[in-house]
């Protein structure tokens, strides 16, 4: 992947919070993966996949993964949104002129999401939950504000879901910062991840509705004890346009 133009990288991780910012970056920015494309966590998400299921993609930006999921031969309708009309368009024209059917754009607040109870498979989002937490504060006690957008966006993914639908988030956000959150009582699902990446390692969380009881608290093997992490790594390792990932790795 390559890294981000400088022209396009923001002063301060806050503005990845403005939308303002956004419309600016997509306005110059033609095409950019965060984290990694699809090839690199394809063997992850693959097998989650067959031709009948229709999929959200929330906060798709310019990111590919929409056309990736269909040459993949996802045909039940691919949806992907964004907050920023200017990213929304700019895939509309993409794929009007490639003449593609089969994924859509549409301008949406993850935090608001516009569609119908338990109307897609499967939700994905990659990077997006992570700018929720730009302004976190301490990562092991965050601000009261992105706690509850993160609730917000969370619960809104877990209502569009069918009830055996999956939620995959492609996060760089550690499992210790995203238990408390994927855990909350309210969301039905059971929790597994993986990793994927060559130097750095980003998580690639699977979350499945309905396999959790609310009685049960079985799930919570599947992610590790909140216990402090063990950071063995130096900035030089990240890719330089990851900025989101300095202030997080700063933060602890
Ligand atoms: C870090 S980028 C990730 C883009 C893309 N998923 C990728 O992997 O390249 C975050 C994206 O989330 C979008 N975004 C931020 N806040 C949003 C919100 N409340 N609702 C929907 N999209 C939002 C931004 O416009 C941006 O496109």
């Amino acid at each position: 992947m390559a890294a981000c133009d400088d022209d396009v990288a923001p002063s301060t991780a806050s503005a990845y919070l403005d939308p303002s910012y956004w419309d600016a970056r997509f306005g110059k920015e033609e095409h950019y993966e965060w984290f990694k494309d699809f090839s690199h966590f394809r063997h992850l998400l693959a097998p989650l996949l067959s031709p009948s299921l229709s999929v959200l993609e929330v906060g798709c930006g310019n990111s590919r993964l929409g056309e990736d999921l269909l040459r993949e031969g996802v045909a039940g309708g691919i949806t992907c949104v964004d907050l920023s009309p200017v990213a929304v368009q700019r895939m509309r024209d993409r794929l009007a002129a490639l003449g593609t059917k089969g994924v859509d754009a549409v301008v949406a607040d993850m935090l608001d999401l516009p569609f119908e109870h338990e109307s897609f498979d499967l939700v994905i989002e990659k990077g997006t939950m992570d700018v929720l937490f730009v302004d976190s504060g301490d990562p092991w006690d965050p601000n009261p504000t992105t706690v509850e957008n993160v609730m917000k966006m969370l619960n809104g993914i877990h209502r569009v879901l069918k009830p055996e639908g999956i939620f995959v988030s492609i996060a760089f956000g550690q499992p210790h910062f995203r238990r408390r959150f994927f855990e909350a009582p309210e969301l039905t699902w059971s929790i597994e991840y993986s990793t994927f990446g060559d130097s750095f390692h980003y998580f690639f969380y699977t979350l499945k509705k309905g396999k959790r009881s609310l009685e049960s608290s079985s799930y919570q093997n599947t992610l590790p004890s909140p216990v402090a992490p063990r950071i063995n790594m130096v900035h030089e390792e990240l890719e330089s346009e990851d900025f989101i990932f300095l202030t997080n790795l700063d933060g602890l």
